[in-house]
């Protein structure tokens, strides 16, 4: 069975190119960075190349990258590092959002146990908040809002330029989770104003556990890491040589082809959508009519089963997931869509599709085939 895999979105394969940058760095360049011998000095050559790469497609300099072991932990340095260095004997106030990854959720938290008041914002049905919500959340002891600029549920998009904007009178600083934007859209951060982005090689055909926070010069962080001095003694512990040459050529391919790829994966959808429209099943597409990535679908089915759509999809060759978290026989329903549509049959029963290197429109026409398939099945097993 030739097996499809739309779910690029938890993580997507390792571009062939970048995997052939990352082997000499795996077997003859494998020196320690930090080592001064020729092996060492290889191996920082390949780490100061990557580095400059990776600064170049985001408009920052090198010195504003530091590596870490991927998304998740740049989400927590930008926010625990950040908010921990700046933080007054009393009080102290974050702004952040319901639909964010729990790499941000979950570290705003810990802040509570902290000490630290967090506002977690709502969002509408299109997964929005607007610059208004973001101002009447401010406080003076605001230290940071940390907003994503792509969900990585929906893919719905936040417009970050103008939540950088709300900030200019404000002393308060901006972190973006770009985790799912970057490799997908145009980002750079010397126009959209954020302070500190994170962002996550094994979404954009890199290698995983490895990311990136860019942070605006003049920013401080405590680390959360304590050992040796890398990363300019913000990120401790020897350098993933080859993992940076892999995120870094892997991002330079995304770039390459980010016009193509945006607009076929636009008119895949858009094919999907007519498709499942003509098969007559319920469906509503998350996020439909505000902007959203290109290579994300959301759809909830509120007839099924998902955890039964998903098996049955999976039965039938095509990956894909779901936005609820499967614990212990009982479906939890994904914050996201909760936080969207409260607890509904559409929050509960929500797939995603996400497109990314070799996906082709027949991939796509055959999932939407399958899930029609399916639907049609479950259907008249229920009769
Ligand atoms: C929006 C977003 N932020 C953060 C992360 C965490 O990245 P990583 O898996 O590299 O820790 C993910 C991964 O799913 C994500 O989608």
């Amino acid at each position: 069975m030739n097996r499809i895999y739309l779910d690029h979105a938890a993580t997507s394969p390792v571009h062939p190119e970048a995997a052939e940058a990352m082997r000499p760095y795996l077997t003859e360049m494998f020196g320690n960075p930090s080592s001064t011998h020729h092996f060492g000095r290889q191996s920082r050559s390949g780490l100061d190349r990557s580095r400059r790469s990776i600064a170049a497609a985001i408009g920052a300099a090198p010195e504003d990258i530091v590596f870490t072991g991927g998304g998740t932990e740049a989400d927590n340095l930008a926010v625990l590092g950040y908010v921990r260095h700046h933080r007054p004997k009393e009080g102290g106030h974050v702004i952040t959002c319901q639909t964010e990854h729990h790499g941000v959720l979950y570290a705003c938290r810990q802040l509570e146990r902290e000490g630290i008041e967090v506002t977690y914002l709502p969002v509408d049905e299109y997964g929005r908040i607007t610059p208004l919500d973001l101002q009447e959340a401010l406080r003076t002891d605001t230290l940071l809002v940390t907003l994503m600029t792509a969900n990585n549920e929906t893919g719905v998009v936040h417009p970050v330029e103008e939540f950088a904007a709300v900030l200019n009178d404000h002393p308060a600083v901006f972190h973006t989770d770009a985790v799912q934007a970057l490799g997908k859209m145009d980002i750079n951060v010397q126009t959209n104003g954020v302070d500190m982005l994170a962002a996550s090689a094994h979404k954009f055909n890199g290698p995983n556990g490895i990311g990136f926070l860019y942070v605006r010069p003049g920013i401080q962080l405590d680390p959360l890491l304590f050992g040796g001095q890398q990363e300019r003694g913000r990120r401790a512990g020897t350098e993933n040589t080859a993992g940076a040459v892999g995120m870094s050529r892997a991002l330079e391919l995304s770039l390459e082809h980010l016009q193509e790829r945006q607009e076929n994966f636009t008119g895949m959808k858009q094919k999907m959508s007519e498709q499942l429209q003509a098969s007559g099943i319920t469906f509503h597409v998350n996020g439909s009519g505000t902007s959203v990535l290109p290579n994300v679908m959301n759809i909830s089915f509120p007839d099924a089963d998902v955890e039964q759509l998903l098996m049955n999809l999976d039965i039938e060759g095509i990956a894909v997931s779901s936005g609820s978290a499967c614990t212990a026989g009982s479906v939890e329903p994904s914050h996201v869509l909760t936080a969207m549509f409260g607890d509904t049959p559409r929050s509960r029963a929500a797939v995603r599709f996400s497109f990314g290197l070799g996906t082709e429109p027949a991939h796509v026409e055959k999932a939407a085939e399958a899930v029609v398939r399916v639907m049609d099945r479950m259907k008249a097993a229920k009769l």
